[in-house]
C-alpha cells in the first residue's frame, strides 16, 4: 500500500517535471492549461474531464490527494492530468502550490471550490454559529482572492490569461425572497456568493490593464452533492447532471473576452443581473 503511494507520489512528480519543462502531457508542447479548485467531485471534476479530453494540461487540485477514487482514475487515463494537493483555507498550502509552479503559464484558472453548510444547524436564525460563518466566508470568498493573488503572474504569462469564479444565483440581490429562498441555509451563503461577485469584480478592474480577464459564472442547479446536502439528500428535479452544467460553461468561458469581463453570466452564456 505504501509502495503503491510512493509510485503515485513518483508518477505525479514526472508529470509536474513534463509539464515544467513546457510539455503538455498530451505532448503538445503548447497545451493550454487550467488549474481547477475543488476537482475531486461535482462539478470541479466535470471540468477537470472535460478539459483532460481537450488535451488541455489540467492542475486537478484537490484536499486530499490520493482520497478521490474518480480523480486517480482519471489522472491514470489521461497523463495530461496532474493532482495537487490545495486547501482553499490553508494560506500556507496556496504559497507553497504557487512556488512548485512559478514561471509556469496557466490559461485558465478555476475558483469552483465552495461550501455551502446550511442544512445543519449554526445557519439557522436562532442558532447562528459565528466560526460556521467564518469558514463559509473564509473557503469561498477569501479562498478565491487568495488563490488568484498567487497564480496571477502564472495567468499573465499565459497566452488566454482568464480567471473564472463558480457563483450562484442565490447571490443576486435582487431575487425575491419567496418561500424557496427563503430557506435556512441562505443566511451564509448567499452572503457569501455576493461577497465572491463583488470580489471577483474589483479584481477584473484591478487585472484588466494587465490583459487578464475575469468570469463569473453560475452553473444552474446541478446534480451535486452540495445541491443534494440542501434539498435533504434526494436529487433535485430539475437540476443538471455536473457533466451537463460544466459543457455550457466551457463554452461561456471560450467567449470571454474583455468586453464582457467582470460580468454575472449563466452557464447558458445569458448575462445575470445581480
Ligand atoms: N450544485 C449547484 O446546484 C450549484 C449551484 C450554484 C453554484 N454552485 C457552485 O458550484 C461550485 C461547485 O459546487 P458543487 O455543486 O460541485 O459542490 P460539491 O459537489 O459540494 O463540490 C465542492 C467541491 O469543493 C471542494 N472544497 C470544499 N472546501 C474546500 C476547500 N477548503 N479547499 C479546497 N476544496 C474545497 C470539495 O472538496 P472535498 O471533497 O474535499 O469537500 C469539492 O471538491 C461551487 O462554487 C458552488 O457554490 C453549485
Amino acid at each position: 500500500m505504501k509502495y503503491a503511494k510512493l509510485i503515485k507520489r513518483l508518477i505525479g512528480a514526472f508529470v509536474v517535471a513534463g509539464m515544467m519543462a513546457g510539455v503538455g502531457a498530451a505532448g503538445s508542447a503548447n497545451a493550454a492549461t487550467v488549474l481547477i479548485t475543488g476537482s475531486n467531485r461535482g462539478l470541479g471534476f466535470a471540468f477537470a474531464k472535460s478539459y483532460a479530453e481537450k488535451g488541455w494540461t489540467v492542475i486537478a487540485t484537490t484536499r486530499n490527494p490520493g482520497d478521490d477514487a474518480d480523480l486517480d482514475a482519471l489522472a491514470a487515463k489521461y497523463k495530461n492530468v496532474a493532482i495537487e494537493k490545495l486547501d482553499v483555507t490553508d494560506e500556507a498550502g496556496i504559497t507553497a502550490l504557487a512556488a512548485k509552479y512559478k514561471g509556469k503559464p496557466i490559461d485558465l484558472l478555476i475558483n469552483n471550490a465552495a461550501i455551502n453548510d446550511a442544512a445543519g444547524k449554526g445557519a439557522v436564525l436562532g442558532e447562528f454559529d459565528a466560526k460556521l460563518f467564518e469558514r463559509e466566508m473564509r473557503t469561498n470568498v477569501l479562498g478565491p482572492l487568495l488563490v488568484n493573488q498567487a497564480f496571477l503572474e502564472n495567468v499573465v504569462a499565459s497566452d488566454m490569461k482568464k480567471i473564472v469564479a463558480i457563483t450562484s444565483p442565490s447571490a443576486v440581490l435582487g431575487r425575491p425572497m419567496n418561500k424557496e429562498t427563503r430557506r435556512a441555509h441562505t443566511y451564509f451563503y448567499r452572503p457569501s456568493k455576493s461577497a465572491l461577485n463583488m470580489a471577483m469584480k474589483i479584481l477584473a478592474a484591478e487585472v484588466r490593464e494587465r490583459g487578464v480577464i475575469v468570469g463569473i459564472i453560475h452553473p444552474g442547479g446541478v446534480d451535486t452533492e452540495m445541491l443534494r446536502s440542501v434539498y435533504g439528500g434526494k436529487p433535485t428535479p430539475g437540476a443538471q447532471t455536473a457533466d451537463q452544467s460544466a459543457a455550457g460553461i466551457v463554452k461561456v468561458i471560450e467567449g470571454l473576452t474583455q468586453a464582457n469581463s467582470d460580468q454575472v453570466t449563466g452557464f447558458d452564456g445569458k448575462p445575470i443581473p445581480w
